[in-house]
Order: C-alpha cells, then sequence, then structure tokens
C-alpha cells in the first residue's frame, strides 16, 4: 500500500514511525514532512492548502490512502476532496467536522444530543454578548467561534478581562474565526484528553491521555499547542471512562450519523472531570499534538487496521493493542514561543538517542546537510515509555539533557499530576 500523509508537526512523525512499522505499507510519502519524517519516509514539498494538489500527486504516485494529520486540512473537507477522486481518506468529511470548527455546532449537538457540557450563550454582536458576561460574572470563559489556532480561548478570572476578550472578539483579533463569539460558564476540575477512532456507525476509544497547554511550569504562562503529555491520565478512572464513552462519545457518534452526517476519523473529546462527572470542553477532529505521541508509542498493534477501518466504514473486528507500560513526552520548543522566535538555530546531540523506550519525535525540524535546525515553535518531542508516568519522565528528560540546543526551552514538570498520585499511592493501573 502507498500512503501519503498530510502534515509536518510531532503528530505526524508520530503517525509516520507507526505506519512504517506496518507490513501493509510500502512506500510512504509526508508532504511536507519534517526533519524526523525525512528519514523514514519521503518528504514532498507540496502545499498542504492545495487540494488539487494534492490529488494530482496522490494520482500520478498511485496513492492508495491518504491520512490527514492537521486541525486546518481537516476543516477544510481535504478529506472530501480526495474521495471524491476516489481515493481512501483517513479525515472527517468537511460537514463531520464543524465539530471542530465551530464551537456553536457541537454546543448545539450538545444541547440536542443531552451532552454534559458548560453552559453557555452565543452572539454575533458586541453589546449583548457585554450584557451577559456583566449579568453572569467572572470567573467566565469567551471564544471565539470558529479556528482560531488555539488561541480563541480566554478563561477570564475577572470581569474586566472577559469585557476585553469579547471586545477583542469582535473588534477582529481572531478575523473571521471570531465573528461570532461562544460565552461559557468557567468548569472546576482537571482537564483529560479522550479520543474514539469512528467509523461513522461504531468507535474504539483509545487510552486516556493529558496534556499541558500552558506554557511555563506550574501551569503557568500563556496557553500553547500543548507543552507535553501522557498516557494513561490516571484521573480517567474506569467509572470516568465509562460515563465519558456513555454519556459523551456514544451520543455523539449517534447524533452526527441521525445528522445524515456521520463522523469517520478520530473524535478528540477535551473533557473537563468536575465533581458532576465528565464534561466536554471542546471537540477536535483529529489527533491531539502531542497526545499522538504517546499513544503511538503505546500502540501494540498495526495502526493502519484503525485508520483503514475509519477510513472505509468498517471497524468491526478491529482490537487494537495496547502496552501496559505508560508513555509521557516533553516538548523543546523555541524559546519565544508561543509568541515570537527565531528560526534556524541548530540543534545538536538529537540523533542517536532512540531506542526500546524511546522516540524523539521531530516536530518544526529541517535538515540542512548534516545540521538539524529548529525551524519553528515547537520543535521536538522527546516521547518515553516507563513502567509508571514517573519512569518515563525519567528516561524523558535524562535523554533531553543530552541535547544541545540553548536556543530552545521545555517544561521540567511534564507529567506531574500523574506522578504526584503514584507517589501518594491513590494512582491505579487502567
Ligand atoms: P479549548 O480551545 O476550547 O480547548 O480551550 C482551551 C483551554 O481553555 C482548555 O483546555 C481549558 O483549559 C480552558 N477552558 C476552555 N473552556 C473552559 C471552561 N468552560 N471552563 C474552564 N476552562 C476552560
Ligand atoms: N494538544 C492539544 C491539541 O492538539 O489540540
Amino acid at each position: 500500500m502507498r500512503i501519503l500523509l498530510i502534515g509536518s508537526g510531532g503528530r505526524e512523525h508520530a503517525l509516520a514511525w507507526k505506519m512504517v512499522q506496518s507490513p501493509r505499507l510500502d512506500k510512504l510519502f509526508v508532504a511536507p514532512g519534517n526533519g524526523g519524517t525525512a528519514t523514514i519516509a519521503e518528504n514532498v514539498a507540496l502545499d498542504i492548502t492545495d487540494h488539487a494538489a494534492i490529488i494530482a500527486f496522490a494520482k500520478a504516485q498511485g496513492i492508495d490512502f491518504v491520512v490527514i494529520g492537521p486541525d486546518a486540512q481537516v476543516v477544510a473537507g481535504l478529506g472530501d476532496d480526495v474521495r471524491a477522486a476516489g481515493i481512501d481518506c483517513f479525515g472527517p468529511s468537511k460537514a463531520a467536522a464543524q465539530l471542530e470548527g465551530s464551537k456553536g455546532f457541537t454546543k448545539a449537538l450538545c444541547d440536542e444530543m443531552g451532552i454534559p457540557t458548560a453552559a453557555y450563550a452565543r452572539f454575533s454582536e458586541e453589546v449583548p454578548a457585554l450584557a451577559y458576561v456583566r449579568a453572569q460574572g467572572a470567573p467566565i470563559v469567551i471564544k471565539a467561534d470558529g479556528l482560531a489556532a488555539g488561541k480563541g480561548v480566554t478563561v477570564a478570572m475577572t470581569l474586566a478581562d472577559a469585557e476585553a476578550a469579547v471586545s477583542d472578539c469582535f473588534a477582529g483579533a481572531f478575523g473571521a474565526a471570531g465573528a461570532e463569539v461562544v460565552i461559557e460558564e468557567f468548569l472546576v476540575g482537571e482537564e483529560a484528553s479522550l479520543f474514539a477512532i469512528c467509523d461513522g456507525e461504531r468507535f474504539i476509544i483509545l487510552p486516556s491521555a493529558q496534556d499541558h497547554k500552558q506554557a511555563f511550569d506550574g501551569d503557568k504562562g500563556p496557553n500553547t499547542g500543548g507543552m507535553g503529555a501522557y498516557s494513561p491520565a490516571p484521573v480517567m478512572t474506569p467509572e470516568m471512562l465509562e460515563r465519558t464513552r456513555r454519556e459523551i462519545i456514544e451520543p455523539t457518534v449517534r447524533g452526527m450519523a441521525a445528522r445524515g452526517t456521520p463522523f469517520a476519523g478520530v473524535l478528540f473529546a477535551g473533557l473537563m472531570i468536575t465533581q458532576d462527572g465528565p464534561k466536554l470542553i471542546e471537540y477536535n477532529a483529529r489527533f491531539g499534538d502531542p497526545e499522538c505521541q504517546v499513544l503511538m508509542l503505546r500502540l501494540k498493534s498495526d495502526v493502519l487496521d484503525l485508520l483503514l477501518g475509519a477510513a472505509k466504514g468498517d471497524l468491526s473486528g478491529v482490537v487494537p493493542e495496547w502496552r501496559d507500560e505508560a508513555a509521557l513526552t516533553v516538548v523543546l520548543a523555541t524559546e519565544g514561543y508561543p509568541g515570537s522566535y527565531g528560526k534556524g538555530s541548530e540543534i545538536k546531540g538529537a540523533e542517536g538517542l532512540d531506542s526500546d523506550v524511546l522516540q524523539v519525535f521531530h516536530a518544526a525540524t529541517k535538515r540542512d546537510g548534516n545540521k538539524l535546525l529548529a525551524n519553528g515553535g515547537r520543535v521536538l518531542n522527546i516521547t518515553a515509555l516507563g513502567k509508571t508516568v514517573a519512569e518515563a519522565q525519567d528516561r524523558a528528560y535524562a535523554a533531553i539533557a543530552q541535547i544541545d540546543w540553548p536556543e530552545g526551552f521545555r517544561r521540567r514538570d511534564i507529567g506531574w499530576r500523574a506522578v504526584a498520585r503514584e507517589k501518594a499511592g491513590t494512582s491505579y493501573k487502567p
């Protein structure tokens, strides 16, 4: 089988790393790929916003299967266009990807199906939105409706911050994504990420994970795409997993099918585990980055069973196997991320660290002869297995100590919630 993978992040390197282990794979192309995918597959310099160019390449190369990594391509409906050209594709339809592309769409589905989520109101004008915020008071959460590269959400702890966030949205801070604003109740609890591979009708829930969104230690600083992750997440007890399956995932898959927009692909539920149980914060219609990296390290069986089962509409009989070990990944990012940062600094010592229990997944890297260069914000994902999260954490940070990259930074506390639970003896083996 000849496969074209779309994307260039750590998520895509991890997917590529798993795919090249499949006996079903003959050739893997990654567009545009990164310095890591270049070593295991063939990178292709395609403009991934140009659907016609992707399809033309796929036809010329006899591609059997296209796998879409990033949110923007999923939401833009690349999957529909690839399928219309007669090529199998992992990636939901544009209609189904509204679960990621429109927070208002997801909220309406939650209402219709009784899915637990934060109470909310939607506004397309500033004056009533401000009046609502003043009536509700702080803390309160202000969200641009559309895709805003993870930056469209303000968790406002004061009324002044909330008012400023509303005004910024309507003043165009997030472009068209902020033309409509969703204002939400502030949920208290611990977050978790849960993924379900769906074929439109059936679904398979993957092991739980937890991301670290803030840039700095102690969950301080601005929100990022994710500075590290681990799996399993002990906050997802068997009871919480079962409730999430029953109260959130199952009605979503059923509701999307009933609407005539069945969801086939990976459904990514961002959850808040509250005192009343799991509540949906948001859906994404693609793998999380860096959650995908830890899940791929834990997956023992062939990832193509899952991806092809979803794409072909038949996951029956697919039973993925997972390692018992925990996995943890630490993101190395360029100093300045998620704000402005430079590109092109050299990273030394990141090669040759891979082993049975450790993988360095590349994100924004590129190669220049023998040199490895940073090429963006999130640059490397040092991903390790361990009998415990603490062991995986030790291994990841020991590997990071070998890497010489003065222009980079990382959080030093990835996995802290799970490690604290392990130390207190309140963890369990899911
Ligand atoms: P989102 O882009 O919707 O995932 O939101 C980004 C982050 O904002 C989430 O990961 C949460 O940390 C936080 N957040 C979003 N919605 C809420 C909410 N209703 N209550 C508390 N925190 C929230
Ligand atoms: N790590 C969260 C995301 O991919 O959106």
